[in-house]
């Protein structure tokens, strides 16, 4: 029972750092606890959240990570000579033992002789520890600067990326791209490149070294390598592996901690206080069997190796002491070679453990990649039409050789033209004509919606939860493009407008609210930037929010924090309305805004609206019916389809849904 629930715990949080195993889980789900966990958002990956993978294409991930140093050529290269000057005086420094020692013991040796070759050494090795310190300074100048543009790079792709991706990938898996990812690449930049390098040279060097120092010893060593490649092997593998499941158990733990903790308040309301603990003391008690592991492998790999390298260090001091007595080979020449045999081990293990860090580090910067290869926002028409503010009016500007003034009664309208547009008045008129579209190709979510709405009217939606209220605004500010249909602005398919024209033209309350860490004056402002104090506190006054913003410890300046958790939900509602009052776009939608505002307030915001909706278009969602009846139409949705509309007196002379809905006979049944 217990190994059960664990497996479907872990494959539960594993899931939501790895959305791919989703359907694994489904089938998981059926045999497990049933419900879902605590709720919440904000869904954050903890570090060392990702299992470490394998890297798909390690040389094409490879390119293009180096292209993010490469601008940085001089600088490698003197990292790349600093990181050869380093290793080869430490070679050098080790090598001049054999001189001094030789000197000693030799007839002439003497205290002057002694004192210059010490000297000599320490000159060697200083110039060893600068070009050491150098190329520390100028790598991790380089590595930061790559690590600096992918995130950048990465936070420049994520705000093109459409809405769907959002929508259908995971928050914290998205957020750890940022954290664990980049950091995996950041470490591997950081260090072990040079330490590939060096541990190349190293090698290489110490092999020549030992070669010229007595050939017949480095057979000795060399004949240890396969022992010490296969201890690796074998403990480097172990530990790779607990390593990983290591990696994926602190994932989960992470996982459930974020959860737990964003959904504290439903984990109180339900009870589940002590569910949570039991959940938790599963998978904190697996993870520490996965750490003992990985530790114990990690740590044995240090004295495994050492351990063989003492031997090998052994075999070379017994052997090379005979040839020192048989043969005479010099004893500074037997001191500097087992110094290298040591030496030459070191090298070979080090490189053996970068080995993790760089399948991490690709595995990272795959996913990095991944996210930048995704399918950005469709690029705007190439001849899209933009608007511009002209003597303090909003006109479309439409290319002569536009789509749009190729339909019939294009010249309609116009109000001036240069050599190469047209321009046309703002006025806000939206139209959909047989609007069919599906989030998934399938099913549809809706189906033929048609409607007009003249400038300055005020057209409601109403309809059941998911009847696909939200659907219909989420396709005229083109967050999805629709499958069949259209839908024009002033008789211009969306689709050939900018994308920033089109969405500078609506301002929207989304359903669910957001603000952003920030004062409630900022906050507003994001409706437009350019706006003054007075017009904030004005767009405030409309949405009714200014009374109560006065209220608070610094009035417009006080600093909202966690999406406004310092504040009520209909508060957070008012400030979201001010946001979009300030802006001067001749479209307005409203999803819900004022859901969780009292009846008393709402018609407050009603009539501050009210002015402000006499000259835009205006889209409303609600729920209650009495914010909709003084709509110039209700459309009323049910399954993605309009089954009734007009007028509030229209609708319920027609003794339908809306009927029903307003009267609360549907309450009933
Ligand atoms: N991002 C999405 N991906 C897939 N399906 C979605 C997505 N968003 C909504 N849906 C589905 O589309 C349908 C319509 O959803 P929509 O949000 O438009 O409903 P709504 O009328 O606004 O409901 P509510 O009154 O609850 O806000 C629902 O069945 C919903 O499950
Ligand atoms: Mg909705």
């Amino acid at each position: 029972m217990r190994q059960e629930k664990l497996e479907y715990l872990q494959k539960k949080y594993e899931s939501r750092l790895n959305p791919s195993s989703d359907k694994e889980l489904a089938a998981a789900g059926a045999h497990g606890p049933g419900g879902p966990g605590p709720g919440g958002h904000g869904r954050r990956g903890g570090r060392g959240g990702m299992p470490v993978k394998k890297p798909k294409n390690v040389k094409k991930t490879m390119g293009r990570l180096f292209a993010y140093i490469a601008n940085e050529k001089l600088k490698l290269f003197i990292v790349f000579l600093c990181v050869i000057g380093g290793t080869v005086a430490n070679l050098a420094g080790s090598y001049m033992l054999r001189p001094i020692i030789n000197g000693l013991t030799s007839p002439e040796g003497s205290v002057s002789f002694l004192l210059k070759g010490i000297l000599t050494m320490a000159v060697i090795y200083l110039v060893g520890v600068a070009a050491q310190y150098l190329q520390q300074r100028i790598m991790i100048g380089v590595s930061q600067n790559a690590i600096c543009k992918l995130r950048n790079d990465l936070f420049g792709k994520m705000q093109r990326l459409p809405v769907r991706y959002y929508d259908t990938n995971n928050h914290g898996d998205v957020m750890s791209r940022f954290t664990n990812d980049v950091d995996a690449v950041g470490e591997m930049l950081n260090n072990t490149v040079v330490q590939l390098i060096s541990g190349a040279i190293n090698i290489v060097g110490t092999f020549a070294l030992m070669i010229y120092t007595n050939v017949w010893l480095t057979l000795i060593t060399v004949a240890m390598i396969p022992l010490m490649l296969k201890a690796v092997q074998a403990v480097g593998g172990r530990s790779r592996k607990y390593y990983r499941a290591q990696q994926a158990a602190i994932g989960t733990l992470n996982g459930y901690i974020e959860e737990t903790v964003t959904g504290q308040k439903v984990v109180k309301v339900f009870n589940h206080e002590e569910e949570a603990r039991e959940e938790f003391e599963y998978l904190n008690h697996d993870l520490r069997g996965k750490q003992i592991k990985a530790q114990f492998f990690g740590g044995i790999m240090g004295p495994v190796m050492g351990n063989l390298s003492q031997v090998s260090y052994s075999l070379t001091a017994c052997i090379g002491g005979i040839l020192c007595v048989l043969r005479g080979f010099d004893i500074g020449g037997l001191t500097v070679f087992v110094n290298y045999s040591r030496q030459f081990s070191r090298p070979i293990n080090e490189v053996a453990m970068q080995v993790n860090t760089i399948f991490s580090a690709l595995a990272g910067a795959e996913r990095v990649f991944s996210v930048m290869d995704e399918e950005p926002e469709r690029a705007d028409a190439e001849q899209a039409i933009r608007i511009v503010e002209k003597e303090r009016r909003s006109l479309y500007q439409i290319p002569k050789k536009s789509p749009v003034t190729e339909a019939e009664n294009f010249p309609e309208n116009v109000v001036s033209q240069d050599d190469s547009y047209y321009y046309k008045d703002v006025k806000g008129a939206v139209t959909l004509a047989d609007v069919t579209f599906g989030y998934n190709p399938d099913k549809t979510t809706l189906k033929n919606i048609s409607l007009y709405a003249k400038p300055g009217q005020k057209i409601a939606f109403v309809g059941s939860t998911g009847a696909g209220k939200t659907t219909i605004t989420n396709l005229i500010n083109r967050f999805y493009d629709i499958d069949a249909g259209s839908i024009t602005i002033d008789g211009i398919p969306v689709t050939e407008l900018e994308r920033d024209s089109l969405r500078r033209n609506i301002s929207m309350v989304l359903q669910d609210t957001h603000l952003f860490t920030g004062t409630v004056r900022e906050n507003i402002r994001y409706g437009r930037l350019d706006a003054t104090d007075e017009e904030v506190e004005q767009a405030a006054r409309t949405a009714s929010a200014h009374s109560f913003i006065v209220h608070l410890e610094h009035g417009y300046d006080t600093m909202l924090e966690g999406d406004g958790a310092n504040l009520s939900q209909g508060q957070r509602q008012l400030i979201n309305i001010a946001r979009a009052a300030i802006s001067r776009a001749p479209i307005l939608i409203l999803d819900e805004a004022t859901s969780s505002v009292d009846t008393r307030t709402e018609k407050h915001i009603e009539k501050g609206m009210d002015r402000l909706m006499a000259q835009r278009t205006t889209l409303v969602i609600a729920h209650r019916l009495s914010t909709v009846r003084n709509a110039n139409a209700i459309m009323v949705l049910e399954n993605g389809e309009i089954i009734e509309r007009g007028d509030h007196d229209d609708l319920l002379m027609q003794k339908g849904r809306y009927y029903e809905l307003y009267t609360g006979l549907s309450e009933l049944d």
